[in-house]
């Protein structure tokens, strides 16, 4: 109870797109704005929890009363989460894109006249939150989210175990509906006790919501 409860407590959430270079101009990202994670860690501050928002590349301003790690990519993002632990708390809502480049060219990739474009080699990226969700010193709460186009709650279901979260909160990113990169979220809730979907609401109030959630598993 009280306006603070999270007073004493330290949490860590991740937020945006990664960035990972081609070469010294070029890189691959997504469609991530970093506006449900920054308002996550907005909220988690207003209950009083010491907030490290590690944030991909986002045009936002950084959340009042947290401090902020920026980063461009999913390994620079892994460091800097493994450096802010031990902490009560990890949500960890970065859109990291699954593969890097494996050698980013060191220069800028020129065209070759007939030699067609150049072949780019991927390689798989960390997992951050399955790190965490594994690490000896695991946050008491780790909440992942899953942003998926298709068969969201079972795909949901199957993140939460693989990635040794506490709750997965899933989404639906068809580009109909607006959601990544807009300002409004339709939300389920997973667990191992079940799914529950919450009703179109604000980020903001998502990420209200998601405090209160993260404050009454703590307490
Ligand atoms: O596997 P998928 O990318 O759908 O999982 C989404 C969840 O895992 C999100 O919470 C995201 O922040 C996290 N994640 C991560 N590191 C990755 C990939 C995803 O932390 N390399």
């Amino acid at each position: 109870g009280g306006a603070k409860p999270l007073a004493g407590r330290t949490a860590i959430v991740t937020s945006g797109p990664t960035h990972e270079p081609i070469d010294p101009v070029r890189y691959i990202a997504n469609r991530s704005s970093g506006r449900q994670g920054h308002a996550i860690a907005a909220a988690l501050a207003r209950l009083g929890a010491q907030v490290t928002l590690v944030s991909g590349p986002v045009t936002l301003a950084d959340p009042p009363g947290v401090t902020v790690i920026k980063v461009e990519r999913a390994d620079e993002m892994l460091q800097a989460v493994l450096g802010a632990l031990p902490a009560d708390i990890a949500v960890m809502v970065a859109a990291v894109a699954d593969w890097r480049v494996a050698t980013p060219n060191a220069e800028k990739i020129k065209k070759q006249p007939g030699e067609g474009p150049p072949p780019l080699m991927l390689t798989e990226n960390p997992d951050i939150l399955k790190t965490v969700g594994h690490h000896a010193r695991r946050p008491k709460v780790v909440v992942g989210f899953a942003a998926e186009t298709q068969d969201v709650e079972n795909n949901g279901r199957v993140k939460l175990q693989k990635k040794g979260a506490d709750l997965i909160v899933a989404n639906d990113v068809t580009p109909e509906t607006g959601i990544m990169g807009g300002t409004r979220n339709s939300v389920k809730l997973i667990t191992t006790a079940g799914a529950e979907q919450w009703p179109d609401l604000s980020k903001d109030d998502v990420a209200g919501r998601l405090a209160g959630w993260i404050t009454e598993r703590l307490t």
